[in-house]
Order: structure tokens, then C-alpha cells, then sequence
């Protein structure tokens, strides 16, 4: 969470950083700030809210955008409420030091009660005052130079961080470290100018060479040289990998979308083909996938797989459940990586495990892998950010490649995971020969049909915004499915409590009956997936309790349904495909009245509050 971003070199600092924080926006957005150095001055102006409020305050002071160097901060408060204060950059006493942060120092009270003994004062509750200040005392004790103060002082440091750190007297460098938290350094031509941020988002129309920092690395950067990387702990000097950026600008923009989320949605199609492009020749009857293939004997021989993920992703990893159990028989266990690192979990060399994770940078995801690693296990990812810190940190992996998602509510991410995962499921299937080689032919000609099928189900975008009108002022709403698209419902459920802050619960329908049934009335709007084959019947008498409780129906059938419709009060029909596969298209028009229900309640549905994109703290 938070957004970091920076600039040194020829050219006016504060456009970059400015557009930059709004790229970054997803990470964070409760408050933003930015420094600008210029004529031997520090500018600093920073407030509560958006970057657009920033950029308002920054709009009345003109002099306050001059200067080529500049660091700025989106932030998602961890330590210190929201407002003015807490906000970054954070100066040390002196005046001297400057620093954005993104992560948690965990130790920071301990520190701040050493630094308040040795006289300095804080200005705000944060944790990152704390660690500028550190900066300082360090410094000032050691007499070195601002990179060694800084990497002496994370020496001192428990907890992430990613960190931006200017010095009044070195104007011409800008030092970055990173523990547990993303940074990349953008790389200009001729080393004549250097950019900083929490993904390469914020300079990609400026450069296409980057580093990106591992854990534990501290790098220098200096105008006219290369940047310098070293170890935090053991001082060892780096060997930077400069890589050529594969992003490109309209990516980033919505391209004439009200709402990146609803841009995202529409993408689906594409981004479901680009993610089984090349690794699925549905003709020729092949499913080729490096990272399976070449550890194909480890999937073979796994007494089980455990599946780590949080919440979008989790629910991906339900539906990887119900696909690797039905068609590969293998045993699988799917956790949420925030209760798996912290139970003392029983692996075993024989365990494969699959992390799933959109952004790569969650951090219990990114610790759960690093505990199933040390017990042994074979740790496969499934992200979709190029070069994400899980996607480094796991043996072997697979892209979703759907392009960036900058939604905070995950669209394209879902069905992309379930789209790999599907692959998975059906390499493992003919590999281990749990499906015949007709149905594995079937399940790949049904794949290739999927993307026109959801692209058919994105034009009943009026019927969606129908029922959204009639539903949009419910206070709660129940979600239900069975089978396959249980998973679908709780994601639903998630979808519309994180942008319209309507209470929905997501239960398989089997089990309303259970409790959930007490909550019906004429007020509780469920939606109900009744699909033709999984539980058809079952789940059409999970409907009449519904029914016959008052409760509103709003189901989800195949085309061509005609019992549920005579039910229900409202049907959105989804095209015919195999059960296994019905995930990709119900979820499609739950994401949709989601949005439609965001929009019309007028919140915002691209930062929803308390919500960040990548949750890189705990
Ligand atoms: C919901 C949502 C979150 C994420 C979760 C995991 O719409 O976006 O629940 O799915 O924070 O994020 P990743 O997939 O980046 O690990």
C-alpha cells in the first residue's frame, strides 16, 4: 500500500510526480504529498486526500512545482490517522533529510523512544518520522554520507518498507531501499535523469529501462552514473539487472472507460485469450506451459496441493479447487494465506503449492510462500504482475497476462486466475489420464469459445443496469451458488460490499438453510447461480425457500432456462458451456451490477474507502 514516486534530472520534476502519484493512486489515496527542491529550497506541500486536492493546493503556489528533483506519496495510513500532518514526505528535525515510505516499521516505538531520549521531537504519529529521524541520528553519529546513514539505520529497522530518501546538501542523488515492498528505477538516456516509484507506471513514456530493487537492496542514484546497488546487511555490492519495461501507456489510461473497473471488465475477453495464448493450441489437442512442464514430475507426484491466496485470488483459488479435484484428482486444500503463515501448517516435501496473487505483492501471500518454502514444498505462482516479488520469490510460475488492473476491485484478475488454472487442471488431467482424451479435446474447443461468449454476455449491460436500478437502495444482499460457482458467490458478495458498502454475504445455497435463511424477507434481494448442470434441480429448491419466504430471486441461468424463469424475478441468461467452465461467465454480470450499483449510489468505484490496490502491509 502507498505509492512512491520520484524524479531527478533535466527536466521539470513536478508534472512526473505529480501524474505519477495519480498513476500510483490504486496503492493508496487517503492522503498525498510531494516535495520539490529547487534554488537550494524545500518545497513541501501535503494534505489529507487526493492527489487532485494536492495538485489543487500545489495549483495556488505556482513557485511550489519548480524544481528538477522531487519525491512524492500517495499513502494508505498504517500508523497515524489520515490528515495533513501524517501525511509523507516526512522532514527529519533538521530540515535537512526528506522521506516517502511505503510499509510498516514495527519496531518504531522502541526507536522513537531512543530518538525522544537523544532530544529529537515528532511532528506526527508515523512510523516513517521515526525512520527519517533514525536517518539523521545515524548520520550525525557516524559522520558518513547519506546512503551508508541510511543503510546503517535499516540495519536497526524490524518490519517493510520501501523508501525514497533526499538530502538538502546532496541535491544531486536520491537514495531508494526496499525490504517487502515494490520500487523501481527507471533509468533515462545517458544516466541524465533517474526515476523512482512503486511500479514503472509513473515513467513509462520516458524510459523503458528499469531496475527493480530486491529485498534487502539499497541503491544510489546519482545523476550521471550508474546506479549503485548494494546489500543492506553484508554490504555486498549488487549486480543491478536492467530490464526492458514491457508496459505501454494506453494500458495504464482508460480509453474512454468512466471507470478503469468497468474498462477492466470489458477487457475480459481479450485478456482471458491473451492469458491461454500460445499455451493452449486447442486444435492440435496440446496444453503447453513452461513452468508446468519442465516441473511436471513435481505436480505428478504431489500427495496434495495447497493452494495460498487472499481475497479475489482466494476465490480464484476455490474455483481451482473444484477444477483440479473434478478433473485431476488431486487432493487440494485451499487457504488464505493470512491464516496459513501464522497456524504452523503441516507441509511436506510432496506438497505442491500454489500461490495466486493479481498484484505479486501481497504481503501474506508473498510470506506464506516464503514458510512452504522453508519446509520444503514446491511453490508455484500464478501472478500478473511482470516481475512482482512473488512472482520472483516461487520456484516456477505463470503469468495471467491481462494487462495492468488498476480497478481496486479485481475483474479481469478473477477470470484470468481461473483461466490458468483451468489449464492446470486439464495438463494434470491428461497427464495423469483422469480425463478421457475426447473430454480433454472437448474442454479445450470449449475454452477457445469462452472469450465470445463473455464478449456476448458484456452487451446485456442493459438488463444488468435494469436490476441494479431496482436493487441499489437494498441494504443487504445474499449471494448463492453450488459447485463450481459457490466460489462465483462469495465473489460477488466481495465485489459489491467493496464498492457500493452494501452488506452482502456469499454461501453456498445448500447451506442457507443452515442460519442464512432467517435473514429473508421482501427486502433481501439474493442472487441465485442456476446454471443447467451443476445441482440444477437442487438448486431451483433452494430457490422456492426462497420464494416461498418473500424473498427476491434474481438467478443466473443458461440460456434457453425455463423453470427458474418462471420463478425468479429477474434472469440473466449466460451462454451453454461445460460446468467446469461456467465460472468465466457468471461472474461476469455479478461484476457488472456491482459496478452499476457503485455508480448509481455515486461512490467511487475505482478507490472504494479503506481500500488500496496492493496490500503490501499485514
Ligand atoms: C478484491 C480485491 C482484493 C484482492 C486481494 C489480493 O476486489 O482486489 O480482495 O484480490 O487483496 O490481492 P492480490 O491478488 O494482488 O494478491
Amino acid at each position: 500500500m502507498c505509492g512512491i514516486t520520484g524524479y531527478i534530472g533535466y527536466r521539470d520534476a513536478y508534472p512526473i510526480v505529480i501524474n505519477g502519484l495519480k498513476r500510483l493512486e490504486y496503492r493508496g489515496y487517503d492522503s498525498a504529498g510531494l516535495m520539490l527542491f529547487n534554488n537550494n529550497q524545500i518545497a513541501l506541500t501535503k494534505t489529507k486526500g487526493k492527489v487532485l486536492d494536492l495538485e489543487g493546493i500545489v495549483d495556488q503556489s505556482p513557485s511550489g512545482k519548480e524544481g528538477k528533483i522531487g519525491i512524492g506519496h500517495t499513502r494508505w495510513a498504517t500508523h497515524g490517522v489520515p490528515n495533513d500532518v501524517n501525511s509523507h514526505p516526512h522532514f527529519s528535525q533538521s530540515g535537512e533529510l526528506v522521506i516517502v515510505h511505503n510499509g510498516i516499521i514495527e519496531n518504531y516505538d522502541t526507536l522513537k523512544k531512543e530518538l525522544t531520549s537523544r532530544g529529537y521531537t515528532f511532528k506526527s504519529d508515523t512510523d516513517t518520522e521515526v525512520l527519517i529521524n533514525l536517518i539523521e541520528e545515524v548520520k550525525k553519529q557516524e559522520g558518513c554520507k547519506l546512503g551508508k546513514a541510511v543503510q546503517l539505520a535499516l540495519t536497526q529497522v524490524i518490519g517493510a518498507y520501501a523508501i525514497a530518501v533526499f538530502d538538502k546538501s546532496k541535491p544531486n542523488e536520491i537514495i531508494v531501499a526496499k525490504l517487502g515492498s515494490p520500487i523501481a528505477i527507471g533509468i533515462g538516456e545517458g544516466l541524465k535523469e533517474f526515476f523512482v516509484a512503486s511500479d514503472a507506471s509513473p515513467f513509462i513514456e520516458y524510459t523503458k529501462d528499469a531496475i527493480y530493487l530486491e529485498d534487502e537492496e539499497l541503491a544510489i542514484i546519482k545523476l550521471g552514473k550508474a546506479v549503485g546497488v548494494r546489500k543492506i546487511y553484508d554490504d555486498s555490492i549488487v549486480d543491478a539487472n536492467i530490464q526492458e519495461l514491457q508496459l505501454s501507456l494506453e494500458q495504464i489510461e482508460k480509453g474512454g472507460y468512466d471507470h478503469f473497473m468497468l474498462k477492466e471488465i470489458y477487457e475480459q475477453p481479450k485478456a482471458i485469450t491473451d492469458t491461454y495464448r500460445g499455451r493452449m493450441l486447442a486444435d492440435e489437442g496440446i496444453i503447453k506451459m513452461a513452468g508446468i512442464d519442465d516441473n511436471l514430475g513435481k505436480f505428478m507426484r504431489a500427495d496434495r496441493i495447497i493452494v495460498v491466496a487472499c481475497g479475489t485470488s482466494w476465490h480464484a483459488a476455490l474455483v481451482g479447487e473444484y477444477l483440479f479435484e473434478d478433473l485431476s484428482r488431486i487432493p487440494v486444500e485451499v487457504e488464505y494465506a493470512s491464516e496459513f503463515r501464522y497456524r504452523n501448517p503441516i507441509i511436506t516435501t510432496n506438497d505442491v503449492v500454489i500461490a495466486i496473487s493479481q498484484s505479486g505483492e501481497t504481503a501474506d501471500t508473498l510470506a506464506a510462500i516464503k514458510l512452504a518454502k522453508s519446509k520444503g514444498a514446491f511453490v508455484f505462482g500464478i501472478c500478473n504482475v511482470v516481475g512482482s516479488s512473488i512472482a520472483r520469490e516461487t520456484h516456477a510460475g505463470a503469468y495471467t497476462h491481462a494487462g495492468p488492473e488498476i480497478g481496486v476491485a479485481s475483474t479481469k484478475a478473477f477470470t484470468t486466475q481461473i483461466t490458468i488454472l483451468s489449464l492446470i487442471a486439464l495438463k494434470l488431467a491428461q497427464s495423469k489420464g483422469t480425463l478421457s482424451n475426447s473430454a480433454f479435446h472437448m474442454y479445450l474447443q470449449k475454452m477457445q469459445l469462452i472469450p465470445k461468449k463473455v464478449e456476448k454476455l458484456l452487451r446485456i449491460d442493459d438488463t444488468v443496469k435494469h436490476i441494479a436500478s431496482v436493487y441499489k437502495e437494498a441494504s443487504n444482499c445474499l449471494y448463492l451458488g453450488r459447485g463450481f460457482n459457490f466460489p462465483v458467490a462469495l465473489e460477488g458478495a466481495l465485489k459489491l460490499k467493496e464498492i457500493s458498502y452494501i452488506h452482502a454475504e456469499g454461501y453456498p445455497a445448500a447451506e442457507m438453510k443452515h442460519g442464512p435463511i432467517a435473514l429473508i424477507d421482501e427486502n433481501m434481494p439474493v442472487f441465485v447461480i442456476a446454471t443447467n448442470k451443476g445441482h440444477y434441480e437442487k438448486v431451483v429448491s433452494n430457490i422456492q425457500e426462497i420464494k416461498s419466504r418473500n424473498g427476491k430471486i434474481i438467478a443466473i441461468v443458461t440460456e434457453g432456462d425455463t423453470t427458474v424463469k418462471e420463478i425468479a424475478d429477474h434472469v440473466i441468461e449466460i451462454p451453454e458451456t461445460e460446468e467446469a467452465l461456467t465460472p468465466l461467465l457468471t461472474t461476469i454480470p455479478l461484476q457488472l451490477l456491482s459496478y452499476h450499483i457503485a455508480v448509481m449510489l455515486e461512490k467511487n468505484v475505482d478507490q472504494p474507502r479503506n481500500l488500496a490496490k496492493s496490500v503490501t502491509v499485514e
